[in-house]
Order: structure tokens, then C-alpha cells, then sequence
């Protein structure tokens, strides 16, 4: 048969791993996103691997997108997003849930669906719900392609703000003082809560931060200075997420550690400070984003604290289960304590974003950042490992 495969096909280069980049989402952090993955399409191997982009635009819906960086950039402060990108308004990629196979799909209306080729591996460059939080990497699970990142559970616990303390507490890190308050009681006992709140007040002192347990880039987030302040806040936090955390004030220095998974386990990158920013109340979604501010690497820390940091960093990674990366957030107080106020399972990943900004600084530039995460993934299956 003259189709018969060539003897010599064995002799043929191994295909290059192919990498679906996924960014976009549907959460508030979607520019964000589409942001980053322009920064690592550009910055991606195109000599070791290969390239899908694939955008999920603001009401879920997964669209193919020209692997163009240029067009996702801050053009006039106005930010890109998936919608503008998508090569068609209603075409649909499809992964399909079947480990068997790890072929994408492309459908359109009315058309026949067409075979996008194989994926080897899912860089998920997506912040906030629907991304980072378990949701996605559950489909990846079940369709069988190996992905950056935390896992199903790790990133579950990386982005509820209750459950993130919940753990580390029984691990033995030190968290600050917070309260609860579940969409039940607000709706049905709002006074209930808001005596909670007094007496947290009391004991902690004003102000106190209201926080969606389940976002992220400071959204929803208000310092409220007395309980006339409750309302509102309550109600911008509801806006992204109806269970609302309420912590006290750290005050201190904010200082953040990067871990990454090397051959040989997780190591913690050279801390970075991040100054007050004057011009916002709190280091806020304009402050980080459009303004970018400037976080100081390497924290001015001493080599005892540096260490305590790095080892506190590796422990929270260790904690929640986290596997390729995680950025950890402490505050280290006037006493000179540490205290972890989150994790991030997918943190700003633009080139001047702060992790790696860390790493840059740890010796590891931002191109074998993306090929470490990117070879962490692939040596490892999906399931439970
Ligand atoms: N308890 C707190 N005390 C002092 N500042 C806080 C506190 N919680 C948050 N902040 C400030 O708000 C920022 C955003 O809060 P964070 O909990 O990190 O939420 P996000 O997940 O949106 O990043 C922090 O980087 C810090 O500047
Ligand atoms: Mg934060």
C-alpha cells in the first residue's frame, strides 16, 4: 500500500509539546489576564514548543485568538480584553472531557466542527474565579491534559480567603484576627452580623478591611473606619462575592516571597517589599495594574528575616498542596512578626509584575520561568498524584 507509514518515521523529530494558553475568564481580573498572556506568548520558546491561544471571553465562552501579543497590551489606559480578540463571535473551542484523547475542537453554528490537533499541556494564565480557583483545573482533570499550576484543591483553598487561613492555622502559620459572614446571615440576620462586627471591632479596633472571600486584585475590598461604613462596604463586596470576610488591620510592611517548583521541590525566590502607595488609600486594583507600582526587590530585610519569610513562603505552599507556583503575602509587623494574608496560585505574571520580578532578581529570567512551570507540568500526570 503505497499510504503505508515510511519505515523511517521513527527516525523523525519528536513533535514539540504544545501549549494551550488560556487567558481571559470570566472574572473581574479578565484584562489582567489577557494582559499576561501577551507577555507569555512573547516570551514562550517557539524553538521548543508550540503555540494555541485560546481566550475565554467575559461570559465564559471559549474563542480562538490570533497569536497576536501586540494587541494585548494597555493601548491609551484603555485594557484589552478576550471579546475584541476573538476571531469569531460565536465559535467555540472545545476540550473535550475524555482523557482518552487530548484533541481541541473548534465548532461554529452551523458548521462542521473542525480538529484543532492536540494539547500537551494547559498554561491556565487566568486570575480570580473560574480560573485560579479549582473550577478549570477540575475540567482539565477530566479531560486528561496535564496544566501549570496548582491542583483542584490547592487552587480551591488558594482563592477563599476563609478556608486559606482555615489551613494555614492548622499548619501552624500565623494568620490575623478575621470574622465571617455568610450569605445566609446577611440576608436574613443583618443585625447579627453587623453586632459581630462591633464586637470584632472592639477587640481588634477600627479599621476594619471588608473583602469578597473569593476575588482578587483588591477588588470589592473597602477599609471601613466605623460601623456607619458597614453597609457599603458589605454591599461592594457582595458585588463579587455574597460570603464577605472582615479582617483587622495589619499595619506594617508588605512583603511578598515567590516559590517555584524546581526538579527537586519548591524553593522560595528573594522577598520583595511593597511600599505604602501614597496616592491610593491601599495597594489597590489601580495602584497594581494601570499604575504599576513599584514593590522594592529584594525586600531591604534582614538575612534572619529574610530566611523566616522564605521558609514561612515554602510552608504555605507546602500547607495548601500548591504544585508549580505560588506568590505568598505577609505582612511583617512593627513587632516584627510575620503574618501570611494569602497565597496566590496564579499571581500577576506579567514580565514587571511581582513574582517575576522576584525571580528575575533570584536568577530566573521571565522566559525560563514559563519553560520551569511549563516543564513542571508536563512531568507530572493528572489524577491524584
Ligand atoms: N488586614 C489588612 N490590613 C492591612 N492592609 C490590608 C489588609 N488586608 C488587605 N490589605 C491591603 O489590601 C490589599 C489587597 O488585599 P488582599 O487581601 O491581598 O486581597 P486580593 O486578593 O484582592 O489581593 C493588600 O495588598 C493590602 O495592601
Ligand atoms: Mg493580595
Amino acid at each position: 500500500m503505497s499510504n503505508m507509514p515510511s519505515l523511517h518515521s521513527s527516525e523523525r523529530p519528536p513533535r514539540k509539546p504544545r501549549v494551550a494558553v488560556v487567558f481571559g475568564g470570566r472574572s473581574s481580573e479578565h484584562a489582567i489576564s489577557v494582559l499576561t498572556a501577551g507577555a507569555v506568548l512573547r516570551a514562550i520558546d517557539r524553538a521548543k514548543y508550540d503555540v494555541l491561544p485560546i481566550g475565554i471571553t467575559t461570559d465564559g465562552r471559549w474563542a480562538l485568538t490570533a497569536d497576536d501579543p501586540e494587541r494585548m497590551a494597555i493601548a491609551n489606559r484603555a485594557l484589552p480584553s478576550v471579546d475584541q480578540l476573538a476571531e469569531s463571535p460565536d465559535g467555540s473551542v472545545v476540550l473535550p472531557v475524555d482523557p482518552a484523547s487530548r484533541e481541541v475542537v473548534y465548532t461554529e453554528p452551523g458548521a462542521v466542527p473542525k480538529a484543532l490537533g492536540e494539547v500537551d499541556v494547559v498554561f491556565p494564565v487566568l486570575h480570580g474565579p473560574y480560573g485560579e480557583d479549582g473550577t478549570l483545573q477540575g475540567l482539565l482533570e477530566l479531560s486528561g491534559v496535564p496544566y501549570v499550576g496548582a491542583g483542584v484543591l490547592a487552587s480551591a483553598v488558594g482563592m477563599d480567603k476563609e478556608y486559606m487561613k482555615r489551613v494555614f492555622t492548622s499548619f501552624g502559620l500565623p494568620v490575623g484576627p478575621y470574622e465571617v459572614i455568610r450569605p445566609r446571615e446577611w440576608e436574613h440576620d443583618p443585625a447579627a452580623a453587623r453586632e459581630r462586627v462591633v464586637e470584632f471591632a472592639a477587640e481588634h479596633g477600627w479599621p476594619v478591611f471588608v473583602k469578597p472571600a473569593r476575588a482578587g486584585s483588591s477588588m470589592g475590598i473597602s477599609k471601613v473606619d466605623d460601623i456607619s461604613g458597614l453597609e457599603e462596604a458589605m454591599a461592594e463586596a457582595r458585588r463579587h462575592d455574597p460570603k464577605v470576610i472582615v479582617e483587622a488591620l495589619l499595619s506594617g510592611r508588605e512583603i511578598e516571597c515567590g516559590v517555584l517548583e524546581f526538579e527537586d521541590g519548591p524553593r522560595a525566590s528573594v522577598p520583595a517589599w511593597i511600599p505604602p502607595v501614597t496616592a491610593h488609600d491601599f495597594y489597590d486594583f489601580e495602584a497594581k495594574y494601570i499604575d504599576s507600582a513599584e514593590g522594592v526587590v529584594p525586600a531591604p530585610l534582614t538575612a534572619e528575616e529574610t530566611a523566616e519569610v522564605q521558609r514561612l513562603a515554602i510552608a504555605a505552599f507546602e500547607a495548601a498542596s500548591c504544585e508549580g507556583l505560588v506568590r505568598a503575602d505577609f505582612f511583617l509587623t512593627d513587632e516584627g512578626e510575620f503574618v501570611i494574608n494569602e497565597i496566590n496560585t496564579m499571581p500577576g505574571f506579567t514580565p514587571i509584575s511581582m513574582y517575576p520580578r522576584m525571580w528575575q532578581e533570584s536568577g530566573v529570567s521571565y522566559p525560563e520561568l514559563i519553560d520551569r512551570l511549563l516543564q513542571a507540568a508536563l512531568r507530572r500526570s493528572t489524577g491524584l498524584r
